[in-house]
């Protein structure tokens, strides 16, 4: 029989001797701010809950309901705890200071609520994606500058899928962790030690019907990854939810790659930098994987912007890179040419 081991003694046990349980402690926060959306999203059908709340976000997408519900609860769950300096959220078009009245902490906390909203009313997967930094400077209140970091400094960084069951993934630098909540009992158990990407990859995601929008090297990346065109690979299976994390997290267990390319009227794509692509990118690079934004790694780039776009490679590092390779050749040389 294996040994059972919640969220809380896995942190526990991996935390360093001298911590002082404020990253542990923020780990638990977003861990229960997760079982209260879990909690919500299997009741979505049931409550009145569906449908538009009828504002939109800085994105100029509509908001739907949970999305504003999931914002709100991780944002009172997370404010007068001391353990952080400030928030960013997907849905907010500014940083989320901590209130005065409330000590601030050492680390920042950046998320989105709610990806694949899209999906919500259609009882689709969908996801929350954290990401924590620490703050760039003790003396201050967070300020924008401790958002705008670089996927490479994040402390840690994970998601929760609430999928068929509710799953917690993270990594804070040593490994990638799952953990599946037992609904019953209301605990994260350990259910996926040590995550690393599987070989051969099995799968490819991608939008298809913007095809005609991707440039020379996207297409013909994505030909390749079909078997066609004297590709050197047999065909990989095309698999596309539409929510981010669902269809990350199966690539990560099962070997593919997932790209949400540049097209011609949208050159950064539509994945955002800080609330999707970095953190997904640490955690696959942790996975023995590797995301790219087509020219180099994800991790690298400095934000500039809040809200900032970037296209996105992301899965097992033999097909990413064979992306780049494929930018290189045919969209790169064009472009010195
Ligand atoms: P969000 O719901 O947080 O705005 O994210 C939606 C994103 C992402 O989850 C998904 O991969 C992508 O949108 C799908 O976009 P398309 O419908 O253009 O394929
Ligand atoms: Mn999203
Ligand atoms: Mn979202």
């Amino acid at each position: 029989m294996r040994k059972i081991v919640t969220i809380e003694r896995f942190i526990l046990d991996n935390q360093p001797a001298h911590a002082r349980g404020d990253f542990t402690n923020l780990l638990y926060d977003i861990a229960l701010a997760a079982k209260v959306i879990a909690h919500q999203t299997t009741r979505a059908g049931l409550v009145d809950i569906l449908g538009r709340a009828g504002s939109v976000n800085i994105q100029g997408e509509q908001q739907m309901k949970l999305d504003v519900f999931a914002d709100d609860v991780i944002f009172r769950l997370c404010d007068h705890t001391g353990r952080l300096c400030v928030m960013a959220s997907e849905e907010r078009e500014d940083i989320i200071p901590i209130p005065q009245e409330f000590s601030k902490g050492r680390y920042v906390l950046v998320y989105d609520p709610l990806d694949g909203s899209s999906n919500i009313d259609v009882n689709v997967s969908i996801g929350t994606i954290f990401s924590i930094y620490r703050c760039r400077e003790w003396e201050t209140r967070g300020r924008l500058e401790d958002c705008l970091q670089k996927g490479r400094d994040l402390v840690a960084a994970g998601y929760i899928l609430y999928g068929s069951s509710t799953m917690l993934v993270y990594s804070t630098g040593a490994g990638v962790h799952g953990f599946t909540l037992d609904p019953d009992v209301g605990e994260f158990l350990l259910s996926h030690p040590d995550i690393m990407i599987p070989e051969p990859p099995r799968y490819y995601s991608v939008n298809h019907s913007y095809f005609g929008r991707w440039t020379t090297g996207v297409q013909k990346y994505v030909r390749w990854l079909q078997g066609l065109d004297d590709s050197d690979v047999s065909p990989l299976s095309e698999r596309y939810i539409g929510s981010l994390v669902a269809d990350f997290h199966r690539n990560l267990l099962r070997g593919g790659v997932f790209l949400y390319p540049a097209e011609a009227n949208k050159l950064t794509g539509k994945l955002r930098l800080l609330y999707e692509a970095a953190p997904l990118g640490f955690l696959v690079e942790q996975a023995g994987g590797y995301a790219s934004d087509g020219r180099g790694p994800i991790l690298d780039i400095e934000p500039v912007g809040l809200h900032q776009r970037v296209p996105m490679f992301v899965g097992n590092r033999s097909l990413v890179e064979k992306a780049e390779a494929f930018i290189r050749e045919y969209d790169m040389a064009k472009e010195e040419g």
